[in-house]
């Protein structure tokens, strides 16, 4: 039973449905409670059923239901769910917070996902603080920023473009949409609208820390009241060792936890190849068969998550398994893969998550960008933060399997291998600095607390 006295204060948290948003939102809830805040989450998915029974500390609860795991339903597609959503959503939001007021602990602060910008106007209906959530670096966010941002699918009309606070980017290195850009306006529009309202905010949260984006940081600093609360890993990590698990409690698929821990406790330090492409990149057919290729070739064993979206387009040989070799998954427990010792390299899609994790947990990458922020990221991965490589790709996008293996063979076995491990070990500690006790984001975390105890 809840001793309602003992908290500081109460906040509801507003997660967006995709898996790369609910993650980092449910691991600042987390961190929250441990701080003594009573936290309740609302999402949009029906399926809380996991979360509910796998948290403790932080209260689940539905507010809407037009979504099924990892996508939306109802007519009207992408655009369709926005607008149910925004109508919809915002009464049942405002509904859902009132019937805490009167009690011992009302809400006294909404923390919502930059992509959900109406949550605002719930905010300043029920007069109560609110805090926007940016679930993507700052640097893609400044990127986007109107004032940066073209997404109309025209290319850019110079070669280099030159932001406040970033390095001069290429457009391959902007976010992207891909070549059918103008074919996405709902995206679009989903992007842009996170800027709405983000001036009435009290915080603006990032899942990032202050020496890993410092310039942008500090321009950023000058538009928004700005708090960099990441990484936003289970609360406590020493060295390799998750201590909070990898519990999320929300997963699209089931992870096959105990095929893949068993699997790696029987392989060598850092001589894994671990590969995924996070929840939403799909590859093409003739990508996946480069990679494929990259792999079986390579020295190295890999372990592989495919999403059953995409077991199809695996050539034939995938399919039979070779436990030596590889080890092929629909989903894995991602967190405690990367923390393995047996994982020496991640081909990744650079998702925001998926490099935070990477780079907290010391793991080198071989950034393979799909879309939007993955460009972005897999810059930063290459040329700032200098923990991994980018394969060449041709005029097509495509990454072929020489280009892959001599990322991988440089990566975990060549000089700049040395170097690229040398700096992944220094972010690793910076991230973890950054979350500790006293660190730049736990004092943002504090902040943010100490501001709410006194209102
Ligand atoms: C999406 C976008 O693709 C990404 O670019 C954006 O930054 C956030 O939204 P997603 O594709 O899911 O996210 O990628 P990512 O941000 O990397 O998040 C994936 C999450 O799923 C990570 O937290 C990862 O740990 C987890 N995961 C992934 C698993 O737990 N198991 C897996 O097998 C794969």
């Amino acid at each position: 039973m809840d001793n309602e006295e003992t908290y500081i204060a109460h906040v509801v948290v507003l997660a967006y449905h995709g898996q790369g948003h609910i993650n980092p939102m449910v691991q600042f809830s987390k961190r929250l409670a441990a701080k003594g805040i009573k936290v309740t989450v609302t999402t949009t998915l029906s399926n809380t059923k996991a979360m509910k029974s796998a948290y403790g500390p932080i209260k689940f609860e539905t507010i809407y239901d037009d979504c099924t795991e990892g996508g939306v339903a109802g007519p009207g597609g992408f655009k369709g769910f926005l607008d149910r959503f925004e109508a919809i959503g915002s009464r049942k939001l405002v509904e859902f917070i009132r019937k805490f007021q009167d009690s011992e602990k009302p809400v006294k602060c909404l923390i919502y996902d930059a992509n959900i910008p109406w949550a605002s106007n719930v905010a300043t209906e029920l007069g109560i603080a609110r805090a926007a959530f940016f679930t993507q670096s700052c640097a893609f966010v400044t990127t986007c920023y109107p004032m940066h941002c073209d997404l109309s699918g025209k290319p850019p009309s110079v070669p280099l473009l030159s932001m406040p606070g970033l390095p001069e980017l290429r457009v391959p290195n902007l976010p992207s949409l891909g070549p059918e850009t103008g074919r996405y306006p709902p995206i679009i529009r989903l992007i842009l609208s996170q800027f709405d309202n983000s001036e009435k905010a009290d915080w603006v949260l990032f899942n990032s820390f202050a020496k890993l984006e410092v310039e942008v940081i500090y321009w950023m600093s000058r538009l928004w009241p700005l708090k960099t609360i990441g990484p936003t890993l289970p609360s406590v990590y020493v060295d390799n060792r998750l201590i909070d698990d990898n519990d999320y409690g929300f997963n699209i698929y089931t992870p096959n936890t105990d095929t893949c821990m068993k699997w790696l406790d029987s392989k060598e330090t850092q001589s894994v190849i671990y590969v995924s492409f996070g929840s939403a990149a799909s590859l093409s057919a003739e990508q996946t068969a480069e990679l494929a290729n990259a792999l079986l070739h390579s020295s190295k064993s890999f372990l592989w998550v495919v999403k059953p979206s995409e077991e199809s387009k695996l050539p034939t040989k995938f399919s039979k398994g070779n436990p030596d070799k590889g080890l092929v998954v629909k989903w894995c427990p991602q967190l405690a893969v990367l923390a393995h010792d047996a994982v020496g390299c991640f081909v990744s899609h650079c998702g925001w998550n998926s490099t935070m994790e990477a780079i907290s947990l010391g793991v080198p990458l071989v950034a393979m960008p799909q879309f939007l922020d993955q460009m972005t990221n897999a810059h930063f991965v290459e040329h700032v933060w200098r923990v991994g490589v980018k394969p060449k790709t041709d005029e097509n996008g495509l990454a072929p399997r020489e280009e892959i293996e001599t990322c991988i063979d440089e990566i975990m076995q060549g000089e700049r291998g040395r170097e690229i491990n040398k700096n992944a070990a220094h972010w690793k500690a910076l991230a973890k600095e950054a979350i500790d006790e006293g660190g730049s984001s736990d004092k943002c975390i504090d902040d943010i607390i100490a501001q709410l105890s006194s209102c």
